[in-house]
């Protein structure tokens, strides 16, 4: 059914010329992130926790997340249903995801290199019970993430508050030429327009928004500049910039330990696959 407003065109315009850089050549562009957005998955596992309990699983189910990265989401819910397949176009990030997955003990995912634009449901990539699509190439199509899943669909993203480029780069900003300054999210071209995409096909969405965020514990304010550092390059004599930008995150600790906290939110969307008003 189509509905009075047209929200695919207002979700393509949200994505803006960064979506068609990116969708140019995705294996590229994201496997020259792969460790960088490793390291800031670590630093997020313990926000990611209130995503995964979110998630409704059977310990008999099969699971596919689609564009896995490092396996910030398919790690955790391997560990609670029967197989899960780990999918991403950039080798390097599967690569990670794997690493990752051995560190943590966990011999039932499956990973496979794949464009999601390339995948046929049913003919080179199977049905699985529960799909996930977070932050990645999957919430463009709602439709082919419907067919893709048995039980349930589950999408997330940020939820117009600060991205992990964001937070990433608040603290490189000055420092790298590489980090520009980005616009910040607009409400106005959020998840409600993948709420009204949904509900214009006969979906009636269930909605969720938790606190995300970044944060680790250092010994001294040295130490985690140490740590911060390696996610991205900057000339040794913008030191200060970059300092004077992580010290904003960093809370001083009686012990004189510190920690570091930067904040958001993250929706999380889902509803159960069903024949749909296209
Ligand atoms: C922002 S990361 C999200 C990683 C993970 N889902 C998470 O929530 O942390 C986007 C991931 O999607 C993958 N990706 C981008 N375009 C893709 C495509 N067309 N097919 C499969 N994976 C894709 C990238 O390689 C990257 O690992």
């Amino acid at each position: 059914m189509k509905g009075l407003v047209n929200w695919e065109a207002l979700q393509k315009l949200s994505f803006g010329p960064a979506y068609e850089r990116m969708n140019s050549d995705p294996a590229k562009m994201w496997g020259q992130t792969a460790v960088m957005y490793n390291k800031m998955v670590q630093l997020e596992k313990e926000y990611t926790k209130s995503q995964v309990e979110t998630f409704i699983l059977e310990p008999e189910d099969t699971v596919l997340d689609i564009g896995c990265g490092p396996g910030r989401l398919a790690i955790p819910v391997a560990q609670k249903v029967a197989r899960v397949t780990a999918l991403d176009v950039a080798p390097q990030m599967l690569e990670v995801c794997e690493g990752n997955a051995r560190l943590a003990g966990v011999d039932n995912l499956y990973t496979r290199l794949l464009n999601w634009d390339d995948a046929i449901i049913g003919d080179n990539l199977e049905q699985h019970d529960v799909v996930i699509a977070s932050r990645s190439a999957g919430l463009h199509d709602l439709v082919k993430l419907n067919g893709a899943a048995r039980k349930y669909v589950f999408v997330l993203s940020f939820a117009q508050s600060p991205s992990l480029k964001h937070a990433r780069d608040s603290l490189f900003i000055g420092a790298s030429e590489e980090v520009k300054p980005l616009p910040p999210m607009n409400r106005m071209l959020g998840y409600n327009l993948t709420f009204n995409i949904l509900y214009d096909l006969g979906i009636d969405p269930s909605l969720k928004v938790v606190t995300d965020g970044f944060t680790g514990s250092y010994g001294s304010r040295l130490e985690a500049y140490d740590d911060l550092r390696v996610l991205c390059e900057f000339p040794p004599e913008n030191e200060h910039i970059f300092r004077s930008n992580v010290d904003k995150w960093l809370l001083d600790n009686p012990d004189g330990s510190c920690t570091f906290r930067i904040e958001t939110k993250t929706y999380i969307m889902w509803w159960e696959p069903k024949p749909l008003n296209v």
